[in-house]
């Protein structure tokens, strides 16, 4: 794991936007792994900046995002389909053809089934990841097996009250969404993942030097071969006292 401890989060947000640039310009075909939450959003917006100023071109990227809620109407704008439209697609020229964030359509064995045909076709060249305060990549909550494919889950409580911000009540927040396994998270050809804020520290640190555990999902990237973590202090304050 590379890990880069930065000054502040405009500094990762321009760092970790630098590498998709870099990364689409080199590859006008890339395949990017996107993810929600507010971690990307400042990412997400220096994305638009640079496409309005320097015409980055996403026409022919392919985008796969990690996970979708279920359970929320069509159009509910903290649904993650209308997240990325808000931060992201609307104000770049991608092709919505091309934009593929996963849904329950049938049964959930069904739509796990058809997210996972669609990420054998399109790995992602560069996957973007935040990380849950309880060590969660995707919406793969501690428990999740190495192994696991697209699949749907009840979230745990503490995913529920860290996202009740975005909505009226905890209440409104869904109990269950579909998610990327592990294992389509570590297909990726390199994993840029953000932390930010003393909230994250203690998952941060287990991800970083504590064992490899279904326990603490992030902790499976240490096996990943390419993987870059962007930190500020507070989100890094356990490793720095080592
Ligand atoms: P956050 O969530 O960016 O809203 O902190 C990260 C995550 O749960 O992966």
């Amino acid at each position: 794991m590379n890990i880069h401890i930065l000054r502040s989060k405009a500094e990762i947000d321009r760092a970790v936007a630098d590498l998709f640039i870099e990364q689409v310009r080199n590859n006008p075909k890339s395949v990017l792994g996107l993810a929600t939450g507010s971690t990307p959003i400042g990412v997400y917006g220096l994305l638009v900046k640079d496409h309005q100023e320097h015409h980055t071109d996403y026409k022919q990227v392919t985008t796969v995002n990690l996970d979708e809620y279920i359970g929320l109407p069509e159009g509910h704008p903290e649904s993650y389909k209308e997240f990325m439209r808000r931060n992201l697609f609307n104000h770049i020229n991608v092709d919505f053809n091309r934009v593929h964030i996963p849904f329950i359509k049938g049964t959930c064995e069904e739509s796990c089934q058809a997210y996972n045909n669609l990420l054998s076709q399109f790995v992602p060249d560069i996957q973007l990841l935040g990380i849950g305060a309880n060590g969660h990549i995707g919406f793969n909550e501690p428990g999740t097996k190495a192994d696991s494919k697209t699949h749907t889950v009840l979230l745990a409580e503490k995913t529920r009250l860290d996202n009740a911000r975005f909505f009226n009540h905890i209440d409104e927040v869904p109990t269950h969404a579909i998610t990327m396994g592990i294992s389509n998270i570590m297909d990726a050809k390199r994993i840029v993942l953000i932390a930010t804020g003393a909230s994250k520290a203690d998952a941060v640190n287990k991800m970083i030097t504590g064992e490899v555990t279904e326990s603490l999902p992030a902790s499976f990237l240490q096996r990943h071969g390419n993987v870059d973590i962007f930190l500020d202090k507070e989100a890094a304050k356990l490793l720095l006292k080592k």
